[in-house]
């Protein structure tokens, strides 16, 4: 069966109907499609074009459909061309010919619009439970870091100590922002379409307030002909997809290097690493570098989708079929990604040692010219002479730390003995104590910032 034909004299081509045919895609919102027509009929009923019988009729049918879908019993026919086809073939095969008033001043445009909103209303909070495990356990781990120190890098060259903590936590904030693009997102999404019809509008006095009210929808459309062409929010949900996926790549692609034997600031433990069927001593951070390559699946997603929409007349065009395939998979993507990196960050053991000793005293230069600084130096000639002792430690092949006193005062009168004290990370770190600096505590307070952001 198809839901149109009446003008045609040859069936469709084979290989035209497979093509056309979006069944195998859009099947997953069946239970959005069901409850949007429920509504539907509600709708239409009380705008007279529905007796109290045929409303009964198809609300009681459309129930089993429900049911059946529910349950996994609903039996899908080859000639189904899409679901909105299935649950009408369905519900004839249930209630007769009453099933033919359901349609009326409906499109599959305006439909196949509101399932796909209803979608994804129902699947933006998995995401962001998936996102909250993730941000626990770096909140954990930040915890768990306490005063462990490692080195910060710039340019991936090592800059200035800080605090492991202070490093997981600024994961933290990314994944943050990308639970407020989904928030945000929402209200963008809960907009009803449905009552535009094909293009533009129902022939009834239909209350699409009422209609959007029962469908849990905030708001509904204001012009019908962008309603049924509007995609930006699935657009704008790749888009969230991808940044956070682009932020869970950054952040694996760092615990990569992190676990390498140069680095060795981490170890991650068997249940979240792979072997080598070929070397016996491999452990490998499959699940990190899975994520990782992850990111660009779902930018090519993204991509794909904003290609779709560019240059399409108004309203309705059938390239808009190719909506939702990108956006089941980026949600599978990214479904499948949290909750294993939420597992695997929680189980990583971190290396204070091998933190601390990839700490050397250079990477206090900038401590050395803020002591001159507070000796009364302007900060470029600082700078400067910071520099010089660098380069000097370096030409006698010593660490700053062993630098005599006279080599320091060869270069300046301003040194003195309490020049060393420079050279201890942890006091390097707590002089940054501004708010998010490096300073115990001002990551403990940040800590408890996170905590907080996480628990609304
Ligand atoms: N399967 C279609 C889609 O996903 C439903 C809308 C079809 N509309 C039409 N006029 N053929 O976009």
């Amino acid at each position: 069966m198809t839901l149109w034909g009446g003008r045609f004299t040859q069936k469709l081509d084979d290989l035209a109907w497979a093509l056309n045919a979006s069944l195998p895609v859009d099947q997953r919102m069946a239970i959005q499609d069901v409850d949007g027509s429920l509504a539907w009929a509600d709708a239409i009923h009380k705008a007279g074009i529905l007796s109290d019988e045929e409303h009964a009729s198809l609300s009681l049918g459309l129930d089993t459909v429900r049911k059946e879908f529910a349950s996994g019993q609903f039996i899908f026919q080859p000639s189904d061309e899409d679901i909105h086809t299935a649950v009408e073939r369905r519900l004839g095969e249930l209630i007769g010919a009453a099933a033919g008033k359901l349609h009326t001043g409906r499109s599959r445009n305006d439909q196949v619009a509101t399932d796909f909103r209803l979608w994804m209303l129902q699947t933006i909070p998995d995401l962001l439970s998936a996102f909250h495990l993730l941000q626990t356990a770096l909140v954990e781990q930040a915890e768990l870091a306490g005063e462990t120190v490692m080195p910060g890098y710039t340019h991936l060259q090592r800059a200035q100590p800080i605090l492991l903590a202070h490093w997981w936590l600024s994961h933290f904030w990314a994944l943050r922002r990308d639970v407020e693009r989904l928030q945000d997102l929402t209200k963008r999404v809960s907009v009803l379409p449905l009552g535009s019809g094909a293009l533009a509008g129902a022939p009834f006095a239909l209350d699409r307030d009422a209609l959007a009210k029962s469908l849990g929808f905030a708001d509904v459309s204001q012009n019908s002909l962008d309603a049924v062409s509007d995609r930006d929010f699935a657009a704008e949900y790749l888009f969230v997809c991808s940044m956070a996926a682009v932020h869970l790549s950054k952040l694996a692609e760092q615990i990569v290097l992190f676990t390498t034997a140069e680095f060795g600031f981490f170890e991650l433990s068997d249940a979240f690493s792979t072997g080598s069927s070929l070397m016996p001593q491999k452990k490998n951070p499959d699940v990190f570098e899975l994520t990782r390559g992850k990111a660009g699946t779902l930018i090519g997603l993204l991509t794909g989708l904003m290609s779709t929409l560019k240059g399409l007349p108004s309203a309705y065009d059938k390239d808009l079929q190719e909506d939702k395939a990108p956006v089941f998979a980026a949600t599978d993507a990214l479904l499948s990604i949290l909750p294993v990196m939420a597992g695997a960050l929680r189980t990583i053991a971190a290396k204070p040692e091998r933190m601390r000793g990839a700490i050397d005293s250079t990477m206090m230069a900038t401590d050395l010219a803020d002591y001159l600084v507070a000796k009364g130096a302007p900060f470029r000639e600082a700078h400067s002479l910071a520099g010089k002792v660098v380069r000097a430690a370096g030409e006698k092949n010593v660490s700053l730390e062993k630098m005599p006193l006279e080599a320091y005062q060869a270069i300046s009168p301003v040194f003195e003995a309490d020049v060393y004290q420079a050279f201890d990370p942890l006091e390097s770190i707590n002089k940054r104590n501004t708010v998010g600096g490096a300073s115990l505590q001002s990551v403990r307070m940040q800590i408890a910032e996170c905590k907080m952001q996480n628990s609304r």
